[in-house]
């Protein structure tokens, strides 16, 4: 089996005050912009994750002069909308859909081709959620016969705005169809089905832009200019999950996180964590960087299953690994529905954490579109991650309540967004230890 393992023994409580790293969807999105804004944008809190690093080593790549990542501070010379250059190679997004999906936006209206290449979770993800509206817009992309990467960006077309209304309520069809919008002729507009992340949004805004925004609409004009400016990016909620599960199963844990960005289009976790009967404080409320950011105080507490409201889903779209292993946890059935895009991210998450569940000996029964998770004892034993970050991290916390040993294979991902995650999990009293490839 490639990759390293975590053995993670049973019981324990987490305790202490930790911050998470930087979060994953700001950071892609300071260096994309700080790229074409025009001026010294220097940036804290960066996450250097695999996929952001991705990012960053594309816009490198582009011609963008960026110093970083040193302790999250990233300096980035930014070289104006119409300076980027052409890439002397395919630009390798490694696992990131985010990285893949935004970049598609921002190379479809550029002068020059381009090629978008992954691995090998990525280059089986959906692409034409986002090759069909650059299309209409008169981008030219070429995916595989199935619409999956690589993507062929033609250079030289000349894009015009479009009225979008996005099928599935997507950040990533959202900033991809606006960052092309900065190209076009005239006014983009994207409806959203129901509130997807914003932080391209705020991040224009904080970056200079106009942007028209109502409750289920966004506009801006093309042919405007981004400043340069100063980003300071929140802990990542979707980091913060695991340990805000992991502190509500285990008896007698008591955690605080700093400064955990709360942007009401991320904070479903919390929401849903609450129903199950969660003692989560979120104290300290202010802004940094255009983001609401919060300090998180997270006790044990008797969870109980719950149906999860289908308006939550797109708000803790990412934490459902976790959340799963919440409803393991529980008291009671917790009812999944409305949620089929989690087969389509970095793993088929409904189909793996149900495995991992059942060989845990809990009752999960898969859904097309969620799960169905009956809450109860959960023994020892060996899960799979798929390569899946979030997989792994949510079944290393299920240990805190398992009878036996949890081992759990393919770990390496964990990198592409939480580098440091079993030293910080050990720091706050998870008995892990992580096995290198090849010794386990
Ligand atoms: C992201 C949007 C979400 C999320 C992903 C990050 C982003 O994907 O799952 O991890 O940064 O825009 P979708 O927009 O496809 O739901």
């Amino acid at each position: 089996m490639a990759g390293s393992i975590y053995e993670v023994a049973p019981g324990g409580r987490l305790a202490g005050s930790l911050r998470m790293p930087g979060d994953k969807s700001i950071s892609h999105r300071s260096v994309m912009l700080g790229a074409i804004a025009e001026g010294e944008t220097r940036i804290t809190g960066f996450l250097e994750g695999e996929d952001c690093l991705a990012t960053m080593n594309a816009l490198r790549a582009m011609g963008v002069p960026i110093e970083g990542p040193d302790a999250g501070r990233v300096h980035v010379r930014g070289v104006g909308l119409h300076g980027l250059r052409a890439p002397g190679a395919p630009l390798d997004m490694g696992n990131s859909g985010t990285a893949m999906r935004l970049m598609a936006g921002l190379l479809a209206g550029q002068p020059f081709d381009s090629v978008l290449v992954g691995d090998a979770s990525l280059s089986r993800r959906p692409m034409r959620r986002i090759t069909e509206p650059l299309g209409r817009m008169g981008a030219r992309i070429e995916t595989s016969p199935d619409g999956t990467p690589p993507l062929r960006i033609h250079g030289g077309a000349r894009l015009r705005g479009i009225r979008y209304e996005m099928p599935v309520a997507s950040a990533q069809v959202k900033s991809a169809v606006l960052l092309a919008g900065l190209y076009a002729q005239g006014r983009t507009c994207v409806i959203e089905p129901a509130p997807a992340r914003d932080h391209t949004e705020r991040m224009l805004e904080g970056l200079g832009y106009e942007l028209r925004r109502s409750e289920a609409t966004v506009c801006l004009d093309g042919g405007g200019r981004l400043r340069a400016a100063h980003i300071d990016v929140p802990a990542d909620i979707s980091s913060a999950a695991f340990f805000l599960v992991g502190a509500s199963i285990a008896a007698g844990s008591d955690l605080h996180l700093r400064h955990v960005g709360v942007n009401p289009t991320r904070t479903g976790v919390l929401e849903i964590l609450r129903r199950m009967g969660a003692s989560i404080e979120v104290g300290a409320p202010r802004e940094a960087g255009g983001e609401p950011v919060a300090d998180l105080h997270v006790r044990a507490a008797e969870l109980r299953g719950i149906d999860i409201p289908e308006a939550l889903v797109p708000l803790a779209i990412d934490e459902f690994p976790a959340l799963f292993v919440a409803a393991a946890c529980a008291q009671g059935t917790t009812r999944l529905r409305g949620a089929a895009e989690l087969r389509v991210k970095e793993s088929d998450r409904i189909q793996v954490m149900a495995e991992g569940l059942q060989a845990l000996g809990v009752a999960a029964e898969p859904l097309p579109d969620g799960i169905v998770i009956e809450g109860g004892r959960l023994s020892g034993g060996t899960v799979y991650s798929h390569g899946d970050h979030r997989v792994a991290m949510a079944f290393a916390m299920a240990a805190l309540r398992a009878g036996g040993p949890v081992r759990i294979l393919d770990c390496d991902n964990v990198n592409t967004s939480f580098p440091g995650f079993v030293g910080l999990a050990r720091e706050a009293g998870l008995a892990i230890r992580e096995i290198p490839p090849g010794h386990g």
